[in-house]
């Protein structure tokens, strides 16, 4: 990924709210002007990570993790500036302009052959006769021709190149179809198109655009061939980050503040015909956690709904944790005997399905439901089996009230005693579900700060409160002034990034060349800084000259260490050199 304008950068920052983003992954508290919650950069018990609204920064005094809102997308998410900046740009709904760098020119031609080939292959399923087996196929789903352009569904023919052919005579060169996954080149080196007879379901971005295939055979599939072949991961599609039908879906899906998570192409499109468009599939895959953030982009409900096969209630169990993990409120359902959505919505119609979703048990129940009806509860050690099963994902509640909810209800359901049940819960609890050993981070003790630091610290809570001093500060004092090295670069970051046009203290953190630097700037908190302008400057000036000050002590005290040292040396007396180094030090200290 390449440069992405100052200006989308901005926007970005100035548009995502600090404590919006940071709520949506965990539970902020109110704390006077601030917001508090537990640090999710390292573990600790009592809240330390702190959320300063004013300034559209978090920091935390426990392990000294701090910066923007982009900075904590970036820690949250594991991902890199840039991408931080797309994905909060994809929530707010800001265009960040394609790069034009050479990578993304390949990309550029890969979007192109996919959409050249959807385009083709949507063509040819126009042209099926409704006799032929596409065609036929189609009518026997009743996928009528509003879904056939919905989705805009398709038909690779049968031959061997046909799409190759289609687009190699449009100029797109065999190296770029084969990256697209559309083709690729036979053990005697002739090129092939990876989908044959197939139908063809386009799965494209949140924007709409095509970036892959799944593609389902015509009725059954033989023994010795998969029902549907899916187009491999590309540098334009990303199985963990792609959801089926996800940019139909979204629209209504933030009306409804909820989404059907399904299993398959074909449920999504069942969906639709009943004009529920609040739905998506993960194409091929588990759910991810990149899905369950797209999920979270646009609403904060979801309720699972899988098939009722061993293997749907399987992918369920694993997607709860996942979608829950993510802050979604998550429910989940199977439709009990029928296969899938599409066969329960042909025999008892929307009205009833919505009906059963509205009823749909919380992921917890859910899971309790399932794992015991698929045990023998006469048998203690299928009872035993089961209840194992379930208990990881109680442990893992955050809450005690809803531990000990589910814990009665399993207790009841399952027929043990709910004090043994309990401790049972507890007693692993200790090791197993406290998260895999991240570092441990000791709390900073508050650092005693020598006076000179301390004023050299107000001086930048100052300047970042209000920015507008800045211009005319800077002249009255220069980076090396500062007698901190850290604060000097932190002063340093805030001139360079007034210079190129900041105005607000939070996008200054953007311009901090490292770590260190970006974590001292946001604990520079401002809880003291006074609001009035005319106040902050005169406070400024008093920093200034203290600063000044202290300079000047320490100067006249260095120099004097430096004679007086070449003095004891010189007569070769080393208690008079160390009582000159001592001297110094302790003024550097106060
Ligand atoms: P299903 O077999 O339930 O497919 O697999 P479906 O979409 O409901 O289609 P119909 O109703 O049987 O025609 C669910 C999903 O699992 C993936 C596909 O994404 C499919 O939509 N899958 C399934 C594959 O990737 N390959 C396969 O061979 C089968
Ligand atoms: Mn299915």
């Amino acid at each position: 990924m390449g440069q992405i304008p100052n200006h989308v950068i901005d926007e970005v920052r100035a548009r995502a709210d600090i404590v919006e983003v940071v709520s949506s992954y965990l539970p902020l508290k109110k704390a006077g002007a601030n917001y508090r919650a537990l640090c999710p950069f390292h573990q600790e018990k009592s809240p330390s990570f702190n959320v300063n609204p004013q300034r559209q920064i978090f920091h935390c005094f426990g392990c000294g993790e701090g910066g923007n809102v982009i900075t904590f997308v970036m820690k949250r998410e594991g991902l890199s500036f840039p991408e931080a900046v797309k994905s909060l740009a994809g929530r707010y709904g800001i265009d960040v302009p394609e790069d034009r760098d050479k990578k993304s020119g390949d990309s550029d031609e890969i979007y192109s052959a996919v959409q050249t080939a959807q385009d083709f292959y949507h063509e040819r399923l126009l042209k099926q006769a409704p006799s032929s087996p596409a065609g036929g196929y189609l009518e026997k789903r009743s996928l009528n021709s509003a879904i056939v352009e919905k989705f805009r569904l398709g038909y690779s023919p049968a031959e061997w190149d046909s799409l190759f052919n289609h687009l190699s005579g449009k100029g797109f060169d065999p190296a770029v179809l084969e990256k697209a996954g559309l083709c690729k080149q036979s053990s005697r080196g002739n090129w092939i198109d990876r989908f044959r007879n197939r139908i063809m379901f386009p799965i494209c971005d949140s924007t709409g655009r095509p970036v892959g295939f799944g593609a389902r055979v015509i009725g059954e599939a033989e023994p010795d061939e998969p029902k549907y072949l899916n187009s491999p991961e590309t540098p334009i599609y990303i199985k963990s980050r792609a959801l089926y039908g996800y940019h139909l879906a979204k629209e209504m899906a933030r009306k409804e503040n909820f989404i059907f998570v399904v299993e398959g192409y074909m449920d999504v499109i069942a969906l639709h015909k009943a004009g529920v468009e609040n739905c998506v599939a993960c194409a091929g895959t588990s759910l991810t956690t990149g899905q369950a953030d797209m999920v979270r982009r646009v609403c904060e409900r979801v309720v699972a709904l899988f098939d009722s096969d061993t293997a749907g209630v399987q992918a369920a169990r694993r997607a709860g944790p996942i979608l829950m993990e993510r802050g979604l409120k998550t429910r989940a359902m199977v439709l009990r005997g029928f296969k899938d959505p599409d066969e329960f919505l042909s025999a008892n119609g929307v009205k009833e399905f919505m009906a059963l979703a509205g009823r749909a048990p919380t992921f917890h129940e859910f899971l309790i439901d399932m794992t015991l009806s698929a045990a023998n509860l006469a048998d203690i050690e299928s009872k035993m089996a089961a209840i194992r099963e379930i208990i990881p994902f109680i442990r893992s509640l955050d809450s005690e009230v809803e531990k000990s909810h589910y814990a009665r209800m399993l207790s009841e359901r399952a027929g043990v005693d709910y004090q043994a049940l309990t401790r049972e819960i507890n007693k692993g609890s200790a090791p197993s579900s406290s998260p895999p050993a991240r570092t441990a981070v000791k709390p900073l003790t508050q650092r005693k700060q020598a006076p000179i630091r301390r004023a050299e610290r107000a001086l930048l809570d100052i300047l970042m409160a209000h920015t507008s001093l800045i211009g005319k500060l800077s002249e009255n004092i220069s980076p090396d002034d500062f007698s901190d090295p850290l604060l000097k670069s932190v002063y340093e970051t805030i001139l360079e990034a007034f210079n190129n046009g900041a105005v607000h203290a939070a996008d200054m953190v953007n311009s901090a060349k490292d770590d260190s630097v970006r974590r001292e700037m946001a604990s520079i908190s401002g809880e003291m800084t006074p609001k009035d302008k005319e106040e902050a400057e005169k406070a400024a000036a008093d920093c200034l000259s203290r600063i000044r000050a202290g300079r000047g002590e320490l100067k006249k005290a260095l120099n004097e260490f430096v004679e007086e040292f070449k003095d004891g040396e010189k007569r070769g007396n080393m208690e008079e050199a160390k009582k000159a180094y001592e001297k110094y030090s302790n003024l550097e200290k106060k």
